[in-house]
């Protein structure tokens, strides 16, 4: 049974640590660029930090992270950067499916497989079914993703399950088709590289999600970098359309803030 809570409604209760991170992970081709290397030493070096970030975050004690390796505008860069970019996700895969599960990390693939090689799909079809039972951990990684894609194969799926619906159907009969219908809501975006857009990413499920930007490129991006991203989660007031006032007579919020800025303490 999918999980399908909607935090537009709800405030999330696990208090001041994100339950779910998803990061657009920008900044690659500039970094190389800046050490006059060229742009793929930094999709490479780029590898690192993912690992860097995973561990932090499983040490931190979130559940969901959704990154964004490969969006479906992404084609349209030069064929030998695509060319580059798929076989280092096939080393990528090769290399690290089996020490994701040995860790208790799920992993998952949302986007369009249909354009990638047989070899990558199979790749990703085999280290899902490996790590399926994982529940410490999911890594999800959004290859040839595009958020209206994602909304548009919502629609086809449900309505070829439950034609009855074309006539009337709501948020919630669609939200089960969704790719990322197994995780809750991300609570904190991230986007390295300086740029203020969401890039056709997660455009449904960041509806309410809290928005963090920062001119870091992606390869810099390192465990400190993280720590700032929550600490500035952490000052936010999600109100999800209530009053402050509101919130505040919720005894357990400050009570949360303490045992937050108490858990991050240890990472400092
Ligand atoms: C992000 O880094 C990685 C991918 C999109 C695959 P970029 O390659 O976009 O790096 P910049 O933005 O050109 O520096
Ligand atoms: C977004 O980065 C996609 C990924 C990080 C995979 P881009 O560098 O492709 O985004 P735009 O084109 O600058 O918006
Ligand atoms: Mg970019």
């Amino acid at each position: 049974m999918p999980l399908t809570t909607s935090s537009t409604r709800e405030i999330p209760e696990t208090g001041m640590i994100p339950r779910h991170i998803a990061i657009i992970m920008d900044g690659n081709g500039r970094w190389a660029k800046k050490r006059f290397m060229p742009r793929v030493a930094g999709h490479k070096r780029g590898v690192e930090t993912v690992r860097t970030a995973i561990k932090a975050c499983v040490d931190r004690g979130v559940e969901y992270l959704t990154l964004f390796a490969f969006s479906s505008e992404n084609w349209r860069r030069p064929a030998d950067e695509v060319t580059f970019l798929m076989q280092l996700f096939i080393t990528v895969l090769e290399q690290e499916v089996v020490k994701l599960h040995e860790n208790g990390i799920r992993f998952k693939v949302i986007g369009d497989l249909s354009k990638f090689e047989p070899k990558i799909v199979e790749f990703i079809r085999n280290g899902e079914t490996l790590t399926a039972n994982n529940t410490r951990f999911t890594l999800t990684i959004a290859a040839n993703y595009g958020g209206r894609w994602d909304i548009m194969q919502a629609v086809h799926r449900m309505l070829e399950q439950h034609p009855e619906l074309a006539a009337c159907f709501e948020e919630k009969d669609l939200m089960q088709y969704f790719s990322l219908n197994y995780a809750p809501e991300p609570d904190l975006f991230i986007r390295t590289g300086g740029e203020k857009r969401i890039s056709n990413f997660l455009l449904w499920q960041l509806a309410y999600t809290e928005l963090y930007f920062t001119d870091t490129l992606w390869p810099d991006f390192d465990t400190r970098a993280l720590n700032l991203a929550i600490q500035s989660y952490q000052q936010r007031e999600r109100r999800f359309g209530r009053t402050s006032e509101q919130l505040q007579i919720a005894p357990s919020a400050n009570e949360l803030r303490e045992i937050a800025t108490e858990r991050m303490a240890k990472f400092q």
